[in-house]
């Protein structure tokens, strides 16, 4: 992926207003560890760097990229290295406040599927919002709820 100046791409989009979107500080915490770990991934056979951030009710923020293997469907994406990091440092009640996920595409990268199961699960609540933000920081972020991104959504509470 190509380098990038995290503190002026972050002042860039709070600059850039993004239609009302409020990038406020904890918002940019999220980017930030989004785009540092993006930069880290490994994703050798895909060369698609994602970076994940996320804030936990507890106010802590974590980070997380895509680590690729040979045999292929051993993927670990940006999102779930997030959760596992805040799960490793936070306990196994950790819950997610709010995430970011940053891509070096043109336009804003939704979670696969499974992520969004995943996020689901770790989630405060159904109303917690993902940012995706794309490569260039003038370009407005998706902002969808975890109701949005996965509705009518199986969850915990359904087995119990
Ligand atoms: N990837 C993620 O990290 N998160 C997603 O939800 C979409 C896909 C990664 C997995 C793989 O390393 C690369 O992007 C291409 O699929
Ligand atoms: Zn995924």
């Amino acid at each position: 992926m190509r380098y990038i100046d995290i503190d002026k791409y972050i002042k860039i989009t709070k600059d850039h207003g993004h239609l009302g979107h409020d990038v406020n500080d904890l918002v940019a915490q999220q980017l930030e560890a989004a785009i540092r770990a993006a930069q880290n991934a490994y994703c050798p056979y895909s060369n698609f760097h994602v970076g994940a951030g996320l804030l936990t009710v507890t106010a802590n923020v974590y980070g997380g990229c895509n680590v690729e293997n040979v045999m292929y469907n051993g993927m670990s994406h940006a999102e779930l290295t997030a959760i596992t990091a805040a799960i490793v440092h936070e306990g196994s009640h950790m819950l997610i406040m709010e995430m970011v996920v940053w891509t070096g595409t043109d336009e804003p990268c939704p979670s696969c599927g499974g992520c969004r199961q995943l996020i689901r699960e770790h989630a405060a609540s159904k109303e917690v919002k993902v940012w995706s933000f794309a490569d260039d920081p003038t370009t407005p972020p998706l902002i969808m709820s975890v109701d949005e991104l996965l509705p009518h959504s199986f969850g915990p509470e359904n087995i119990s």
